[in-house]
């Protein structure tokens, strides 16, 4: 039988990923952070110096990128045997993510990795289509999102703790341009998926939003 699997879509700054970690390891569930699949192909194709809006050399180098995960505490990535987990969280990587993961083509190719991800006794799954592409038959869907104030603000002390450089203004307008890029694109835009729970995190604190979530599972 396949492994019960729990959606979490949403756009960028909602919470996703700490809520998403968390509940998975109070579950003692696989998790999937599918954004950093973008994010590294992204970082892939920088460094290979193909441009972003080559789409066939983009595919291509989807194809061929070996990647590795470790979730510990944290969420540490290997690009082809290399740890790139610091170049991961930048806004440059993100941005530069979007662009490539608006490419069906490339979305097709990721697909395949991401669903080998469900494994027993479940999993997780963090991303922008996980629920109405890659686990439309999930168990257990939920669509996490904040308003663009406090989503913005969210990243931008993520930055900071992180010891990236970011301005909030700059931020603001970098996630307002990646979520109007995401909802926009024709191939799995962000939405709200069918069956899915609405939770606007805006007024609640982390805590309450990872409750809310593993008593949809428990
Ligand atoms: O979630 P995160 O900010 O890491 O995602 C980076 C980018 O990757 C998103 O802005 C989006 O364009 C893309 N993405 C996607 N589908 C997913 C997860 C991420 O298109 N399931």
């Amino acid at each position: 039988m396949n492994a019960p699997v729990l959606t979490l879509d949403g756009p960028s700054g909602a919470g996703k990923g700490t809520v998403s970690r968390t509940v998975a390891s109070l579950l003692g569930w696989h998790y999937l952070d599918s954004g950093s699949i973008y994010r590294a192909l992204a970082i892939a194709v920088l460094q290979a110096g193909v441009a972003l809006d080559d789409v066939a050399a983009v595919t291509d180098v989807a194809h061929g990128m070996s990647l590795a995960f470790d979730c510990d505490s944290e969420l540490s990535v290997w690009l082809n045997g290399v740890d790139i987990t610091l170049q991961l969280g930048t806004e440059t990587t993100g941005k530069a993510a979007s662009i490539v993961a608006a490419y069906p083509d490339v979305r097709a190719v990721l697909l395949q990795k991401q669903k080998k991800f469900r494994q027993q006794p479940g999993l997780v799954a963090d991303g922008r289509d996980m629920g109405s592409v890659v686990f439309p038959d999930a168990q257990y869907k939920v669509y996490l999102t904040a308003n663009a104030e406090t989503r913005a603000l969210r990243r931008y002390k993520q930055l900071i703790e992180k010891g990236i450089d970011a301005n909030l203004l700059q931020i603001t307008q970098e996630v307002e341009e990646r979520d109007r890029r995401d909802r926009e694109r024709a191939t799995a835009p962000l939405t709200v998926p069918d069956g899915a729970i609405y939770i606007d995190s805006s007024n609640m604190t982390i805590q309450d939003v990872i409750d809310r979530v593993t008593a949809l599972v428990r």
